[in-house]
């Protein structure tokens, strides 16, 4: 095992920024400390982070990296290459492949997958649907990060719409329940009236109104009204109205345990995108309107309400992107350029006031090993996984993403064209020792 130094580090970490140092034994960080390290402090390999910033890598807590089954859209190998490449250091994959996540068994599958190819380190959510709440109960939620419910079908078809099977699940789940939040019923009623307002197909720009805001807000409002009735913990996914956010303050503000995510292309886009970048910014829920998209940053600003940042990376290949509101594939990558863009966005969007690198760090590292209980990561502290990645803040005017700048396996990014403000230089799993799967402590 090999001992690494990093020098000279504008050392982002639990809401402070240091200059220091930072010492890392085989895959354990194993000292830290401010200004220049001692002389007694030697290593095989120095890493001198002079002018760049030293922070925890991210935990991207909302994958679809659709290995097994629908690998011609992606892998495990090769997003998990994305992730490391974006300064990425842990993933949870949602269950949403083929077969679809709902044994333990299936779980385990993707488990041993994963330690053959992973580049990072793995975990994984066990799905629920209306038949498996045996599996749901016994599964082992130190080796799963917790329950992925769909209220409203995506790309998967995974819905749960049993009322009683969702009381069953929020009062006996001894684990987290990650809901996607988005009503099928309204969402129904929204695609029939606009497939007769549109004989000849609805336009991808439409797709906000098929999947209107108030399927979000129907929705959340039910996942949190079980949490709080069965006393369960709930982390809602991907938040992209203003409402929502309302919801959530109150909620929290009764005692719910509840917690929320959004993802940058809800605090990048907002409808407007739909007419430059058409179906590449399809994703479900759907992208809303801009005023939704400045409340999102503005919460951000002020902290408290939305937990997490996470990708929900949901790559498709192009081919598969093509087609109208009800045919072009929902979902896009994301993970490669989560961190940059997040640093870009705190540092140069008008709305982003007082948003900075430690509570991006905060949203993308801390909250996220906090929340899901990964043991041990999340944080640069002595004892902790040396998981680090080397940020630089670019000279104006930044690097313009491209296409071709996109390591996941389906070869572009709704990014292109967009020029961003930094770079990962250096993402190190386990202090280069290799992934590992993520451990939970028990919610
Ligand atoms: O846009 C989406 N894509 N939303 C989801 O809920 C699923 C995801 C996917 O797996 O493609
Ligand atoms: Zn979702
Ligand atoms: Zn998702």
């Amino acid at each position: 095992m090999s001992t690494k130094l990093f020098t000279n580090a504008q050392i982002v970490n639990e809401g402070t920024v240091t200059h220091g140092w930072v010492l890392t034994d085989g895959p354990i960080i194993s000292a830290t400390g401010e200004g220049q390290a001692p002389d007694s402090v030697k290593a095989d390999e120095t890493i001198d982070c002079r002018g760049r910033y030293l922070i925890p890598g991210v935990i991207d807590t909302h994958v679809h990296f659709r290995d097994p089954g629908l690998t011609e859209k992606a892998d495990m190998a090769s997003e998990s290459a994305a992730a490391v490449a974006g300064g990425v250091t842990s993933f949870i994959d949602m269950p949403n492949t083929r077969p679809a996540t709902v044994t333990v068994a299936d779980a385990e599958d993707k488990m041993k997958r994963a330690a053959e190819v992973s580049e990072a380190n793995y975990g994984f959510f066990i799905g629920a649907i209306n038949s498996n709440l045996d599996e749901l109960l016994a599964a082992d939620y130190t080796r799963l990060a917790g329950v992925k419910l769909f209220l409203g079908s995506s790309t998967g078809n995974m819905l749960v719409d049993n009322a009683s099977t969702l009381d069953k699940l929020f009062s006996s789940a001894p684990a987290l329940i990650a809901v996607h939040a988005e009503d099928e019923a309204i969402i129904r009623a929204a695609r029939e009236k606009l497939s007769i307002e549109h004989p000849e197909g609805i336009p991808v720009e439409l797709h906000p109104d098929v999947r209107p805001r108030e399927a979000c807000i129907a929705a959340t409002r039910t996942a949190i009204d079980l949490a709080e009735r069965h006393g369960a913990k709930v982390h809602i996914c991907h938040i992209s109205t203003a409402e929502e956010l309302t919801l959530i303050a109150e909620a929290k503000a009764r005692g719910v345990k509840v917690t929320a995510e959004t993802c940058p292309q809800y605090l990048l886009f907002d409808r407007n995108d739909f007419m430059r970048l058409g179906s590449r910014v399809k994703c479900n829920p759907a992208i809303k309107e801009a005023s939704d998209r400045i409340a999102l940053v503005k919460a951000l600003c002020r902290g408290g309400v939305i937990d997490t940042i996470a990708t929900d990376h949901a790559p498709h290949l192009l081919a598969q992107k093509e087609g109208d509101a009800l045919t072009a594939a929902s979902g896009m990558p994301m993970i490669q350029f989560s961190l940059p863009a997040m640093l870009d966005m705190a540092d140069s969007d008008p709305e982003s006031e007082g948003l900075d690198i430690g509570q991006i760090v905060e949203l993308m590292c801390h909250a996220p090993a906090r929340i899901f209980g990964i043991k041990g990561r999340g944080f640069i502290r002595p004892g902790y996984a040396a998981d680090l990645v080397v940020v630089e803040k670019l000279p104006l005017p930044g690097h313009k993403v491209a296409d071709s700048d996109a390591v996941s396996k389906c070869g572009w990014t709704p990014l292109a064209g967009r020029s961003l403000g930094y770079a990962v230089r250096l993402t190190v799993v386990n202090g280069g020792e290799g992934p590992l799967p993520l451990i939970f402590e028990k919610q």
